[in-house]
């Protein structure tokens, strides 16, 4: 080339030119063309990457063999591109494998588990921080994340309830549009940016029990108008990718399920993007007593719709011989083969198949990303309780007690899905306080441990730490009591491990794991002022301290900044305006618990009979949308004409802060029972101490809307509705609006 640069520049020229004169659709269209079944097989298959999923035959004779569309989960760059490298150099037709890996909430630099994101409330913040993902993933060589997890979860003691937006589906739909929008720019095709995949479709956080990968049983009333909108949103939003779930829908498996995958995602929303399957779902169409063998679920899953089989290879194995015997047609491949290699095209995989090792590290040391890390930890935290204003902390106190098993670690400042990527340390919460100059004495007090832990414990290098014997304990215990003693402050770090909540974790009870409430209980009887930190990837029982420790902060996982974060918000540097995008029940009898529940004929408080426990009350410990600021907020005005809500707000105190104006809506009468309250509009506002500000909210057809189990149909029923304003679920602004 060097010798002949004209005549080389020109062939370049007229090829890039004819790449760029067709659509990604008619580049597909001529690749497949050329493709044999074997090789369009191997554009369904995504190989299990090593050394998680072992394989007899070695992966690089695979990938050489055109046996993989895809791999999952390798995260060193130089054996991506290596692998990469045989795809697009030693492969017939050289098509570059997309390299996909769980990125949920970051890669290098790592941000709070996503229910913390979604306590932001700030959809502006999400995207941010998922295009840092993406920017970080690509230079490793990641194209594919899977991720956005929109599954709608009710119930606290599903594991998963971490990875998602939580309970309702209107901040599920704007967190999944933000989230589509961050990790894939406006339109695919960005070199720094990645290919989203909408998971799990659907139904996933509906588990019997709350118990990971049960089966869900949910009437279409709630698919429609709970389970699907964020999925919705996001194919919306362009999403290339969509992943089948694991259990059984209503007795038929997601992954074999052509209600969900053609009626629904194909025929009613026109998606147009290809569908993978969870890992090893394909396979287990067998073991759910669905698909008779390996190849019927094969055949089953694929003509449900499932594109792409994730590492069981059951369609490699099987597919081929299925097609010959004409139990799939070869055009059935084609689309999705087709569909697969259109998502390639688009994103110009073509062009840039490789990451790159060399600006990896600089790209996620980019200051910026820490930066933008430490603010969304701060715009994510959740100040549950405040009595007596003992936050913000003075500037005169000198010495903290940084208590708890949770204080100094830093695996569990990150979260779950953290170790899929080379992980930079975290902040933890003893870090953050000490970098602000105040003398910090850490003391652990108690140990927590999983009582069954599980494979995800070692795959993602979870510290092992050697159990204390009871000497040791006592002792470790008694030293915590004494430093507390010492303090001017305790700040007390508990919840659960990271690895407590996320797949495989689910649990049967909310309590505070191992001795922390016996320490919580032993730290406040010291009198010394409590400030309670959660770390937790879901509500916990925390009924004592709501009534006797004065401040507590959900703080979630908070990622790389957490203890940055925290310290910016216990220090006042920081004004706390997260809001809980789920219910936070007294405990795990109350599961499944939510703020858009019908009324019942006797509501709680009703004289003579009434919808309770006799233990306990049936309200929740903290309402959907809670969250206190350290400065105060006024409401007035609330008008609703012409389709728009508009609300003044004010805010009434010395700090500047922001606060999530949220609008609520019940529907007072109509073809079927509406939900008690349901969110309807939501905004994150900063406002000046003084500074007054109206907002509008649009609440007409789209809002008011529901999918009616009567018509099986959308409807929009021209009711009196109530409307409410404010900075909780429990709003008291009122008004009724007939639209
Ligand atoms: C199983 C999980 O259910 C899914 O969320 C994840 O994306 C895949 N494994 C791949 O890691």
């Amino acid at each position: 080339c060097l010798f002949h640069m004209p005549r080389c520049l020109i062939v370049l020229t007229l090829a890039a030119a004819a790449a760029f004169a067709q659509t990604p659709e008619q580049r597909a269209d001529a690749m497949l063309k050329r493709m044999t079944l074997e090789e369009k097989i191997g554009q369904l298959t995504q190989l299990g990457g090593l050394p998680i999923i072992p394989d007899q035959v070695s992966i690089d004779e695979r990938v050489r063999k055109g046996q993989a569309g895809s791999i999952l989960w390798l995260s060193d760059p130089v054996m991506i591109n290596r692998l990469q490298n045989i795809a697009v150099e030693e492969t017939r037709l050289k098509i570059p494998m997309l390299f996909g890996l769980d990125v949920i909430h970051g890669f290098r630099t790592v941000f709070p588990v996503p229910l913390g994101m979604a306590a932001s409330w700030d959809m502006d913040l999400i995207e941010r921080a998922q295009t840092v993902s993406a920017r970080e993933s690509r230079a490793a060589g990641i194209h594919w994340t899977f991720a956005p997890m929109v599954d709608i979860a009710r119930d606290a003691r599903w594991g998963r309830i971490v990875e998602g937006a939580g309970e309702d589906p209107v901040l599920g739909a704007a967190v999944a549009r933000a989230q589509v929008r961050g990790l894939q720019g406006t339109a695919l095709g960005a070199a720094d940016r990645m290919l989203a995949c909408v998971k799990h479709f659907a139904g996933y956080g509906a588990a019997d029990g709350g118990r990971d990968y049960d089966s869900a049983y949910i009437p279409d009333v709630l698919l429609w108008n709970v389970y699907f909108p964020p999925f919705k949103a996001a194919a919306d939003a362009g999403a290339g990718s969509f992943m089948s779930a694991y259990m059984d829908l209503n007795d038929v498996p997601a992954t074999g399920n052509s209600f969900l995958l053609q009626d629904v995602l194909r025929k009613t929303w026109g998606y147009r993007g290809f569908v993978v399957s969870d890992a090893f779902a394909v396979k287990d169409l067998e073991t759910h007593g669905f698909a008779r063998d390996a190849k019927d679920a094969a055949v089953r899953g694929f003509t449900a719709g499932v594109d792409m089989d994730m590492a069981s290879r059951t369609y490699l194995d099987n597919l081929g011989e299925a097609v010959k015997s004409g139990k799939v047609p070869v055009a059935a491949v084609d689309a999705a083969v087709g569909r697969i290699l259109t998502v390639k095209y688009r994103m110009g995989l073509f062009e840039h198949p490789f990451g790159n090792a060399g600006t990896l590290a600089q790209v996620s040391q980019a200051p910026e990303h820490r930066k933008l890390a430490r603010e969304a930890a701060a715009r994510s935290s959740v100040l549950l309780r405040n009595e007596g204003g003992l936050l913000p902390l003075s500037a005169s106190t000198k010495k903290i007690a940084v208590i708890g098993p949770l204080g100094d670690t830093s695996f569990d400042t990150l979260g779950s899905w953290q170790a899929m990527g080379q992980k930079l340390s975290a902040v933890t919460v003893a870090a953050g306080l000490k970098a602000r100059g105040v003398t910090v004495e850490v003391a652990k007090g108690v140990q927590i441990r999983k009582v069954f832990p599980s494979m995800f414990d070692t795959m993602m290098g979870s510290p092992a730490e050697a159990v204390w014997t009871e000497p040791q304990a006592a002792e470790e215990f008694a030293k915590a009591v004494d430093a507390a003693k010492r303090a001017d402050v305790v700040v007390l770090a508990l919840g659960e491990l990271a690895l407590m909540s996320g797949e495989l974790s689910s649990r049967s009870s909310l309590t505070l794991p191992g001795r922390q409430q016996e320490l919580m209980e032993a730290i406040a009887a010291t009198g010394k002022p409590v400030v309670l930190v959660l770390l937790s990837g879901r509500p916990l029982s925390i009924g004592w301290a709501a009534s006797h420790v004065p401040a507590i902060l959900q703080a979630w996982y908070p990622g790389s900044e957490g203890g940055h974060a925290i310290a910016d918000l216990l220090f006042g540097n920081a004004n706390p305006a997260g809001k809980l995008p789920v219910t936070w029940p007294r405990s795990a009898g109350q599961a499944p618990q939510f703020l858009a529940a019908n009324m019942t004929h006797q509501p709680e408080g009703s004289p003579m009979y009434s919808s309770r426990y006799w233990d306990e009350p049936a309200s929740p410990l903290y309402a959907f949308g809670h969250g206190l600021s350290y400065t105060t907020f006024e409401y007035s005005n609330l008008r609703v004409a012409a389709g728009e809500v508009s609300v003044e707000l004010r805010n009434s105190g010395r700090r500047a802060g922001d606060e999530v104006v949220q609008v609520y809506v019940h529907q007072r009468a109509g073809g079927a029972s509406r939900p008690i309250r349901q969110l309807k509009g939501f905004s994150r506002v900063a406002l000046a101490p003084g500074e007054k500000r109206t907002l509008k909210f649009p609440l007409g057809q789209e809002q008011l809307s529901y999918w009616s189990p009567v018509e099986k149909n959308w409807v929009f029923e021209k009711e009196e509705f109530d409307v409410w304003a404010g900075g909780d679920s429990k709003a008291s602004l009122h008004v009724t609006y007939r639209p």
